[in-house]
């Protein structure tokens, strides 16, 4: 069988590469990114531009199976487009198994919200897709890490309201996606990459203190001090919106669902959160 992954240079896919590499025997692998020659992993890397379809068209030839990973490009409405395109491209190219990583909590939602090309993407994927399969991932404990890094001086975790997320580590995610792909019985599925356990603001600041010796708390703050505390901090006003999007989301309760489907997919248990922050903290 010959297994695509578009997105395969960045964080996501070379994971996913990585697990194909190891435990997908007898599959062929092609990576799809604008920059396949940094691709490691794969026989073969193809040249293929979420903004331009007609690349994705030459890029999808062939394959039977398909994983899509959208860009990381946040500016509104790019992402929807993109990942419609893929989806076109890939039934143009005859691909018989599409696998979209969309995100948890995924709804009915507009431009610019953060949700939109999720939702976008998930239902042009069902209604055109001759066979699909969705894996929606939680929020990454690797980006909490990041967030919790850059805030340690301050003493304080920030949020909108009490949170309950179940963090997913990206091994994880792109385990579970291996497992999707090289696997059988997944058309029609619609996945849930979570961690084994919900955790709220409160647990996360304990095992920030735990973990480094001093006292974290978790507040929370208004829409407009978190805002004005993260212009303060120099981000511009784009990823401030995202930022403030997302923190409503984990008050909303999008990322609160846990389920088995890491283990289930990847053959493991999901990484806890703690686990993450140590490796993250100590390096
Ligand atoms: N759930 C969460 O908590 C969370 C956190 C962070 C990110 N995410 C999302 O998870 C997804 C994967 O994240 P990641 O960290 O793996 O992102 P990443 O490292 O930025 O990788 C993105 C991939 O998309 C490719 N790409 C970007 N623009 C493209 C274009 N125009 N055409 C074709 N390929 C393009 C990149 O390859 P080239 O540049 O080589 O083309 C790269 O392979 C992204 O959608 C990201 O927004 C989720």
């Amino acid at each position: 069988m010959k297994i695509g992954i578009s997105g395969a240079s960045g964080h996501l896919g070379q994971k996913v590469l990585s697990f194909l590499a190891a435990h997908g025997a007898g599959h062929s692998v092609i990576g799809i990114s604008r920059t396949p020659a940094t691709l490691a992993d794969p026989a073969e890397g193809r040249e293929g531009d979420y903004d331009h379809p007609e690349s994705l068209v030459r890029a999808y030839q062939g394959l039977d199976r398909l994983l899509i990973i959208p860009s990381a490009d946040l500016r509104p409405g790019v992402r929807g487009r993109q990942l419609k395109a893929a989806i076109d491209a890939a039934r143009q190219a005859g691909v018989e198994h599409v696998v979209l990583v969309s995100a948890a909590g995924t709804k009915e939602a507009e431009e610019p919200s953060i949700g939109a090309p999720y939702w976008d993407g998930e239902q042009h994927l069902i209604r055109t897709a001759p066979r699909w399969t969705i894996l929606r991932m939680n929020y990454y404990a690797e980006s909490m890490a990041d967030e919790i890094k850059s805030s340690l001086g301050a003493g304080v975790l920030a949020g909108l309201g009490p949170e309950r997320v179940a963090y997913v580590s990206r091994d994880d995610v792109a385990a579970a996606a291996a497992g999707i792909l090289a696997g059988e019985g997944h058309a029609g599925a619609i996945y849930n990459a979570t961690g084994a356990a919900v955790v709220t603001g409160e647990e996360r600041a304990a095992i920030v203190s735990e973990l480094t010796g001093a006292p974290v708390g978790f507040a929370v703050l208004t829409q407009e001090q978190l805002a004005g505390g993260l212009a303060q901090a120099g981000l511009p006003e784009p990823v401030v919106s995202v930022v403030l999007d997302i923190k409503r989301n984990f008050v909303a309760g999008a990322f609160d669902i846990v389920t088995n489907d890491v283990e289930r997919l990847a053959g493991r248990p999901a990484t806890p959160l703690r686990d993450v922050l140590a490796a993250v903290l100590k390096a």
